[in-house]
Order: structure tokens, then sequence, then C-alpha cells
């Protein structure tokens, strides 16, 4: 992004330079899927989109922020939220849950931007709550503690946006590290920046569908979970081991086919995580392809929230020999995948693989190499 452009944005509407330009990044997640809201272990990446903010902090409460992207402008008091309806109700709602959990803020004078597609499963709203706390705390000074920003974007994103989804997002965008992976334990909210291997590129497949009754299905799919959990007596499904499964449903018949399958998912996707970071550390690339084809196999059989651009996206990956495994990638239902590719091939598969996307599905694709980034950070100041 080049801030120049920006700078120049907030000049206009403000008459003056700004003192600070924030950012927070979009995820793309390696391996892990649904497994945050069942208290298990994910594996995402910062990538090279983000939301940024410039602003000038005011001596009252007052917050004035013009999206560029948008063409529109939002205003309101710290000291009187009111729920409302657009873009600006993530900035308010993160305000909200940070004043709630006793930070005091100062309003600003914002002009923001961003390129993070939108619904297209790589956290355009998490990189705008996390850009906002980010704000916030340059505004009125505050410490940037990660996993805390996070839960209060998250709880912002529940209670005020009326999402339900779980901390995966907001970790990533909060804490990531420029070349690494970060590998959380969504239980604890304890992380490890798990380096990326030597020699191989992530490339982002964008179906160009996007999801469309997400919420319903999502939350239609943590009911499920929770069911399950409740059925092998477990606080949530993080806590069954692949071997129990396999023992407990031998014979079980007071649980539905639907429930164990959305079960064996959770399960296995939760080892195949713990052994994506062992086999990372080892430089294993080829095994680790693997496994983000049978979490791919897993979404899509036992889970069932890939679509059909999904599932043709990876046919076409995975023809390519570059290709040494892809997957769909966030909450599914459209939106895009995440192929491991050799370095050296990675020019030569997104040309192929745009190629072959179109000629089986008729869309068109985006694919883009993607560069692991810093989570929210201080640009200038
Ligand atoms: C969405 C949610 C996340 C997570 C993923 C699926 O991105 O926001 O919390 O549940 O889906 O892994």
């Amino acid at each position: 992004m080049d801030t120049k452009t920006l700078k120049q944005s907030f000049v206009t509407y403000f008459n003056s330079n700004p003192e600070f330009i924030v950012q927070a990044p979009g995820r793309v997640n390696l391996i892990g899927e649904h497994t945050d809201y069942n208290d298990g272990f994910v594996l995402p990446m910062a990538i090279d989109r983000a939301v940024w903010i410039a602003l000038t902090p005011r001596a009252d409460s007052r917050v004035h922020i013009r999206s560029l992207d948008l063409e529109t402008d939002s205003a309101f008091d710290l000291s009187y939220l009111k729920k409302g309806e657009g873009w600006a109700e993530y900035i308010k709602g993160v305000a909200y849950q940070l004043q709630n959990a006793g930070y005091q803020l100062r309003g600003f004078d914002a002009v923001m931007t961003g390129d993070v597609p939108r619904g297209a499963g790589l956290s355009s709203s998490a990189a705008v709550e996390l850009a906002t706390a980010r704000a916030f705390a340059s505004a009125s000074g505050f410490v940037w503690d990660a996993p805390r920003m996070a839960k209060l974007a998250q709880k912002a994103e529940n209670e005020w946006v009326g999402v339900n989804c779980g901390i995966m997002d907001q970790m990533a965008s909060a804490a990531c590290r420029e070349g690494y992976a970060l590998f959380l334990d969504c239980r604890s909210l304890e992380h490890r920046h798990a380096p990326l291997p030597e020699g191989i590129s992530i490339i982002i497949l964008d179906t160009s569908t996007r999801r469309g009754l997400v919420d319903s299905a999502y939350n239609e799919r943590r009911n499920q979970c929770e069911e399950a959990a409740r059925w092998f007596g477990v606080k949530a499904l993080r806590d069954v081991s692949v071997q129990e499964f396999e023992r407990e449903t031998i014979k079980a018949n007071n649980i539905s086919e639907v429930v164990l399958k959305r079960a064996r998912h959770i399960i296995t996707e939760n080892a195949r995580v713990l052994e994506a970071v062992e086999v990372m550390k080892a430089g294993n690339t080829k095994r680790l392809g693997e496994l983000f084809n049978a979490s791919h196999e897993s979404l899509r059989d036992d889970f069932e929230v890939t679509n059909e651009a999904l599932n043709i996206m990876v046919t076409c990956a995975r023809e390519q020999k570059s290709c040494l495994g892809a997957r769909m990638t966030g909450a599914g239902f459209g939106g895009c995948a995440v192929a491991l590719v050799n370095k050296e091939n990675a020019q030569d598969f997104t040309r192929s693989v745009s190629t072959t996307y179109r000629q089986k599905s008729g869309l068109e694709a985006s694919v883009y190499v993607c560069i692991a980034s810093e989570g929210a950070s201080v640009v200038e100041s």
C-alpha cells in the first residue's frame, strides 16, 4: 500500500498531516478449519493485504472517519454509542468493547482504506476491527496487548455486529509476524510463531464465488459440534482424540450420522494441525501438502462446507505437478482455496490454474502468491 496516497487523502479531508498510520492485515488459514470454536488448533498467517487507517487524535470524544473505498463518512461520539447499520458498526463495536473493558479512549479524525477482498474468506472484517483497535491504542496511548485486543474485537463482532465467529481471524490479524504462520491454541490463546518452510509459495486461489447463506450454515455447524461434545461428555471436541472417536463411535446409536461426521472432521483436523506444525519444523513440505489435501476432503465430505467452485479449484491446483497440496480456506461455502506450491514454479502455476479453472467452471479466478506479513502495527507515527 502506498501510504503517500493515504496521507494525501487525510490532508484533503482534514487540512493537516495525520499523526499516525496504522494497519491490520487479513489472513489465510493454512490448516485447522472450524476448529477454533471447538477450543482446537489453527495455523493461519497474515497476508500482504490489509486495512490502513491514517489518524490524528482529537481533544474530545468524537470519532470522524472517512472510508476512502466506500466514499462515505461516519461520525459518532464515544460517550454515546448507538447501534446502526453499515461498515462503521465494526468501528463502533470495537470502541464499545474497549471502553467496556476499561480503556479510556480519545476520539480521532481518520481516513481508512483496504485491499482485503470482502466475503472471500480472508477476514476483511477482522482487519477492520484490529486496525480500529490499533488506531485507538495510538490515539489514546495504551499498550498493545495482541490477545486482549483480539478477544475484544471478537466480542465486538459477536455482540455488536452479530456474527458468531471464533477467535482465529482476530488473533491472526492481531498477533502474526512477518515470515511466520501462527500456531494457536484457541482454548488458552497460547501461540507460537512457526517459520514457513523454505522453497515453497503459499498461493491464494479466489474462486470469485461468495458465500451465500453462510451465517445460518455456520451456526448450524457450531450447534452440531456442541451436540457432539455433549454426547462425548466433554467441554469441547478438542478434548476427544482420534482414537477415542473411533472407539466410542463403533456402536453409537443415539447420535445422528451427520453429527458424527461433523465431529470426525473437527477431531481429525485438530490432529492434522498438530502434525502440520511438526512437519513444517522438519521441512517436510510433501507431508504438509498431504495434510492440506486430507483437510479439504474432510471439509468436503464430513463437514460439508465446500461448494462446487472450491472443489473444482482444488482439483485444478492439484493437477499441476508443482502443487504439493490444496484445500479450501476460511468458513467455506465460497471464497478462496489455498495451495502449497514449489517456489520456482509459482508463476507458471498461477497462470495454468487460472486457465484451467476458467475452462472447467466458466468463472474468472484471482490467483496470487501471498507473503506472510506482520499483524496489526503502527506503520508511521
Ligand atoms: C470464519 C470464522 C472463524 C473460523 C473460520 C473457519 O473465518 O470467522 O472464526 O471459524 O470461519 O475456520
